[in-house]
């Protein structure tokens, strides 16, 4: 029997305890995550990607109001039996037949939105010292295969950290955390390429590359003990970013060109193109959406 170079990823992180303020009023009493891309919440996208590559715990960093999160992952009775006494049998099943074991769903609270790299060390005691995976539920990614998939099969050949990454246009820098690309390890236009440093949402002018991490990350434990001495960064939140790049040089930082398509769900564009995006993938709902698309364009006067 072979033996595996890398402990297995067994433990994602979903931090969703961010306030969603560029979705308000739709986020006053409702997280973020709980809006629907056609029929399911972002959650539940994140959670499917995270089943899908092979995830057996699935951790949730929360805040005040995200409730409905917990709910979504458990059984809801009431509903059960009045579609079960009514035989509805397609909407049993996708009411609770995806519903992990009890014990592998945890719940802990960030208590105050001290910025994503705090929502992920609020984690360390149900992470211990293993590598683990962190899902951002707002970047939604369409793809054949799991995003994270193809992030944890690279993770078995190469070890270290590994982000997900896309490239973007340099006039969007600003948005997101980019890599400073180590052109010693590879071309700068690899599927693997080496970190040698990363920045918090640089100003085009200053950007190393533009290359963007996406919220896919595979990381090393590591990382938990530079988040305890994190110090705020950009927008005056600790950031993941940050720590990670204070890794690089202790441990491997990798980006990963994931094949897909990513739609910031963050962003009122992002999160109505990936509606019609995911829609559209929906052999019950394309021929319909797309006569209505057009409806809509002619009338709008989009040609
Ligand atoms: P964002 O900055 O996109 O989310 O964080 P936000 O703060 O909720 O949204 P806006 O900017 O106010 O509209 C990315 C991810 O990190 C989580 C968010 O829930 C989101 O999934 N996050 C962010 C936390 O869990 N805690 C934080 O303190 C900040």
């Amino acid at each position: 029997m072979t033996k595996k170079k890398h402990k297995k990823i067994r433990k994602v992180i979903f931090p969703v305890g961010g306030l969603g303020t560029r979705f308000l009023p739709a986020t006053k009493s409702m997280p973020k995550e709980m809006l629907p891309v056609v029929d399911k919440p972002l959650i539940h996208y994140a959670f499917e990607e995270a089943h899908a590559a092979g995830i057996e715990e699935f951790i949730f960093v929360t805040g005040r109001n995200k409730g409905a999160i917990a709910d979504h992952f458990d059984y809801s009775y009431e509903l059960q039996d009045i579609l079960s006494n009514k035989n509805k049998k397609r909407e049993l099943k996708v009411t609770t037949e995806w519903i992990p074991e009890a014990g592998n769903i945890i719940f802990t609270r960030q208590r105050q939105p001290l910025g994503l790299g705090h929502a992920v060390w609020c984690a360390r005691n149900l992470i211990g010292d293993e590598p683990f995976a962190v899902i951002l539920a707002d970047d939604l990614v369409l793809s054949k295969k799991a995003c994270l998939k193809q992030m944890v099969e690279q993770y078995e050949d190469c070890g270290g950290n590994i982000l997900g990454v896309m490239d973007i246009p340099k006039s969007d820098t600003e948005k997101y955390g980019i890599v400073d690309i180590d052109s010693k390890f590879s071309n700068s236009d690899a599927k693997l390429v080496k970190a040698r440093g990363l920045v918090e949402k640089p100003a085009p002018e200053k950007a190393p590359s533009t290359l963007s991490i996406i919220g896919r990350y595979i990381l090393q434990p590591e990382v938990m003990d530079i988040l305890a001495k994190q110090k705020a960064g950009a927008g005056g939140e600790i950031q993941l970013t940050d720590a990670i790049a204070t890794m690089i040089g202790r441990s491997d930082v990798f980006g990963y060109r994931y094949d897909g398509v990513r739609y910031d769900c963050g962003g009122l564009t992002g999160f109505v193109a990936a509606n019609v995006a995911f829609a559209l993938e929906r052999e019950d709902v394309r021929g319909r959406l797309i006569n209505q698309l057009v409806g809509v364009f002619d009338r709008a006067g989009v040609k």
